[in-house]
């Protein structure tokens, strides 16, 4: 049976990693929509290459170029939200969600639709509107399977026991490019010095995510919502070699772990194939060869942005939303030279602690987490206008 794959964020890291298992796939598969925010040559050459049936760019100058790219081939061009909404609609069996932040939880959600199977490596949608997400998807029976590689090891760990009987999640994070590094020298990491991850190779956004690991803590608000775990019962462990993404710990003191060689492609080949496992050639895990694998604790004093995230986890409402956002905008400002890494974690925190967290709710439908990610944004760009003044 042919299975129809949908690709958001189809020119990025995730994107490239799906489509390059679909090559190997030998027929297995079949493009349905594939969607980008502006990488017009790149998206217009994959729609050739895999007869995708319609092909999004998100930002609406680019429709011309899209459609000229695409003349003659018989693939529909689009562009704009209502672009992007057409391509998370479209049939498909499967719906990659590979688009960067909040900009992908409209599409993302859209997606949701009855019976599909939602490939999830967006988890700013989860963070910034969790439980909406989940009940949408429970609403409509669609399967969320994360893709992201340490959920999607517990999503395979917990089918060895119920739900009831698990005692604790743990993720791993690899400690990122700065592990090592005493403070002081932090604070003066260089944009391309962040984007330099050990054991990843990812689009940039995720890269000074997992530098700062503002990762992990978006991981762990993205854990409790795909696993109705409390913030408690969910631990991280910093885990270099990136060979065991998750464990499970069960009441009986069994743990179950997930391990692979650090290759998106593998959570994602499950997502592709699942309940099924498909046969291609992935790079096989040497235990011998690696010989060691080393865990410790999180620094919480060299990486504040981890327990910033666990904060907005546990104050819950439209905290994560908030966090997300400012995130957002720290991250950009660093890769912009406009803040230093430790302004990333600064940033976020003087908005968590300026938003009027109490008096806003949860967001209960999608204009709600745009709401307030739009509030939350401004905040920020005005702090760092504050940041920037006191910089120069
Ligand atoms: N890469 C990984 O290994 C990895 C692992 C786990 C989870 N994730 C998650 O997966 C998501 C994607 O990460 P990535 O590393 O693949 O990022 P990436 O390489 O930067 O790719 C992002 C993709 O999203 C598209 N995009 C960006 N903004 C958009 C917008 N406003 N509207 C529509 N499309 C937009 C980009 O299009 P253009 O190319 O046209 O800009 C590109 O196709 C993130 O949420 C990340 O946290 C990634």
């Amino acid at each position: 049976m042919v299975t129809r794959v949908s690709i958001l964020g189809a020119t990025g890291s995730i994107g490239a990693s799906t489509l390059e298992l679909m090559r190997a796939g030998d027929g297995r598969y079949q493009v349905g929509a594939l969607a980008a925010r502006r990488d017009v040559k790149r998206l217009a050459a994959l729609a050739r290459e895999f007869r995708a049936e319609l092909a999004v760019v998100a930002e609406a100058e680019c429709y011309g170029a899209l459609k000229e790219a695409l003349a003659g081939s018989g693939i529909e061009a689009a562009a704009g939200r209502e672009g992007l909404l057409a391509a998370a609609e479209a049939p498909a069996d499967v719906v990659v969600a590979g688009i960067t932040g909040a900009a992908g939880l409209e599409p993302t959600l859209a997606s949701i639709q009855p019976k599909r199977r939602i490939a999830l490596a967006n988890k700013e949608s989860l963070v910034c509107a969790g439980r909406l997400f989940m009940r949408k998807a429970a609403e409509a029976n669609a399967t969320v399977l994360p893709a992201d590689s340490e959920h999607n090891a517990v999503f395979q760990a917990m089918t060895a026991g119920p739900r009831e009987a698990v005692e604790r999640i743990t993720l791993t994070a690899s400690g990122g490019p700065f592990r090592t590094f005493p403070k002081e020298r932090i604070a003066r990491v260089t944009p391309e010095e962040a984007l330099r991850h050990p054991t990843w190779s990812m689009g940039a956004k995720i890269s000074i995510d997992s530098a700062t690991l503002m990762n992990k803590g978006l991981e762990l608000i993205e854990a409790h919502h795909l696993f109705g775990i409390p913030s408690a019962r969910l631990g991280v462990l910093v885990h270099p070699q990136s060979i065991v993404h998750a464990l499970v710990t069960y009441q009986d003191g069994a743990v179950i772990a997930g391990l692979s060689v650090p290759d998106m492609r593998i959570p994602l080949a499950h997502c592709l194939a699942w309940p099924e496992r498909i046969g291609w050639q992935p790079p096989r895990l040497d235990l011998a060869a690696l010989g060691s694998l080393t865990f410790e604790d999180p620094d919480p004093g060299r990486f504040p942005a981890l327990a910033l995230a666990r904060q907005a986890l546990e104050a819950g409402g439209a905290a994560p939303t908030v966090l997300n956002a400012a995130n957002e905008v720290a991250v950009e400002a660093f890769l912009g030279r406009r803040i230093g890494f430790m302004g990333i974690p600064a940033l976020v925190e003087r908005v968590l602690a300026r938003a009027e967290l109490q008096s806003i709710a949860e967001p209960a439908t999608v204009n709600d987490a745009l709401a307030v990610d739009h509030t939350a944004r401004m905040m920020a760009t005005n702090l760092l206008l504050e940041f920037a003044v006191k910089a120069s």
